[in-house]
């Protein structure tokens, strides 16, 4: 990286900072001057563990600790009946600071200020692994084992956690409900939310100390992801091998011999795959449930789980192939593409509601994101792909610095910038500075807490062989 960019690049984000009585507490997530502000202006959950990772790479670790903090005060913590607050262990989507004649205090949001009042699955999955990634960068077991702390994990557990009407490994959630927020029909069990899930559950169990009131949450933290994983290895896996036993599928199968578990006719397998997926390459479909299988690609589930070890070994270098064999669909000139193809036409109208800002290859619908750099980068590392790595880097740093560092890019291959972009977008400046972090120096994908390998269970929803382990 050119030293004046990674210089210009730190100066934009310790100009996000937010401070709450003299304690940083998080950075904003845009700072645009010219877009109106909407709730740009505020320190978004999600925004900023992509600014704490490059705090925490750069030996700066007092705003995390000071978001941290805040957080586990604003997480709710009585059970709720009532239906129009935020339910027990929620962490907010955002927070702002107001000053009024009492003095400075924070205002959060729980989704019900959002647009279309999208409630923030991701924020506790987030929170848990930045306290991951606080801790193993810092040493500081300290604050994770603060009564409080461990208090906000275990309640975030019960959220997660608690047997509710489905059976699955996966969490069910509503749609639009983390980084698309928005109406995209990503409701159910989109794959973003289930390997962030996974990481957060990893997070869990190493931050929760044994005493007797943890027993019980280590265990189920443990045995969720050993479930969590041989699902998603097996279930949500898409490679050529795959697609041809799906479109060879019995259909109507009941009790427990079923082999297509998720009854899929095979006459939903798009055209665009069987001609687009390359021999050798593979990813995890976005989404599984009852007949129903999204066939699109997700860049953060898939890549967060290569970091996460979600992925096998066999996969994370199918997917690293696919990205290289694909690289303008879903690399593109600026990357990185956040969900491949874009829906268009009827689908468009029906699954967006006709959103305007989520038209075909724009924003959420087939937009590139430069926030995604560090997850491609942790892939990179994680899969010895350092040489792709590097030509993505050395393509993009320039067009950033020019362009303003906006929050997305438009079209099939990414080359507009965003027609709704905010400019000085936090997470597109923090994003690349940790990809390059991790470019110079693969092992601070371990300081992050992205290093270990996940253990698959056999005894998934049925007696099918693990057929990637
Ligand atoms: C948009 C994005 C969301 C992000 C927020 C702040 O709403 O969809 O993921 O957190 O902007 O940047």
């Amino acid at each position: 990286m050119k030293k004046s960019t990674h210089d210009k690049a730190w100066r934009l984000l310790d100009a996000s900072v937010v401070r709450l009585q003299g304690t940083l507490v998080g950075t904003l997530a845009a700072r645009d001057t010219i877009v109106q502000e909407l709730n740009y202006d505020q320190v978004f959950t999600r925004d900023f563990a992509v600014s704490a990772y490059a705090y925490l790479l750069n030996g700066q670790p007092e705003i995390v600790a000071g978001f941290l903090l805040q957080m586990v005060r604003l997480q709710r913590t009585e059970r709720q009946f009532d239906c129009f607050k935020p339910g027990e262990g929620l962490m907010p989507a955002s927070f702002k600071v107001v000053s009024d004649a009492d003095g400075e205090r924070l205002v959060a949001d729980f989704g019900e200020h959002a647009i279309a009042r999208v409630p923030p699955v991701d924020s506790g999955l987030w929170w848990l692994m930045i306290l991951r990634a606080y801790v193993q960068t810092t040493g500081d077991r300290a604050l994770a084992e603060r009564d409080d702390v461990q208090a906000a994990i275990r309640m975030l557990l019960d959220l997660c956690l608690n047997a509710r009407f489905d059976m699955f490994p996966t969490m069910l959630v509503p749609d639009g409900s983390f980084m698309i927020d928005r109406r995209m029909g990503v409701y159910g069990y989109p794959i973003d939310v289930q390997a962030q899930f996974f990481s957060a559950l990893q997070a869990a169990e190493m931050l929760l100390v044994n005493a007797e009131e943890n027993t019980r949450y280590i265990e189920a933290a443990r045995r969720r992801q050993e479930h969590l994983a041989y699902h998603i290895r097996t279930y949500y896996w898409l490679d050529l091998e795959q697609i041809n036993r799906m479109y060879r599928y019995a259909v109507e199968e009941y009790g427990e011999t079923a082999v297509n578990q998720f009854n899929i006719y095979p006459e939903t397998i798009p055209h665009w795959l069987t001609d687009w997926l390359p021999e050798t390459g593979g990813y995890f479909a976005g989404n599984l449930g009852p007949a129903r299988m999204d066939f699109r690609y997700f860049a953060l589930g898939n890549l967060m789980a290569v970091l996460n070890g979600l992925a096998t070994e066999g996969q994370s270098a199918a997917l690293v192939h696919l990205l290289r064999e694909r690289r303008d669909d879903l690399i593109g000139e600026v990357p990185l593409k956040l969900s491949f193809p874009a829906l268009e036409g009827q689908d468009w109208a029906l699954l967006t509601g006709m959103d305007p800002k989520n038209r075909p290859w724009s924003y959420h619908n087939g937009g590139n994101w430069p926030v995604l750099l560090w997850l491609l980068a942790g892939t990179c590392v994680r899969t010895g792909a350092m040489d792709l790595l590097e030509s993505v880097l050395d393509s993009v740093e320039s067009r950033l610095v020019r362009d303003d560092w906006p929050e997305y890019y438009d079209g099939r291959r990414g080359r507009l910038i965003g027609q709704q972009a905010r400019k000085w977008q936090t997470w597109s400046i923090a994003g690349y500075l940790v990809a390059r972090q991790l470019a110079e120096d693969p092992g601070c994908l371990e300081r992050l807490g992205f290093g270990g390998r996940a253990k698959s269970a056999a005894c998934g929803l049925g007696s099918n062989p693990d057929p990637c382990g």
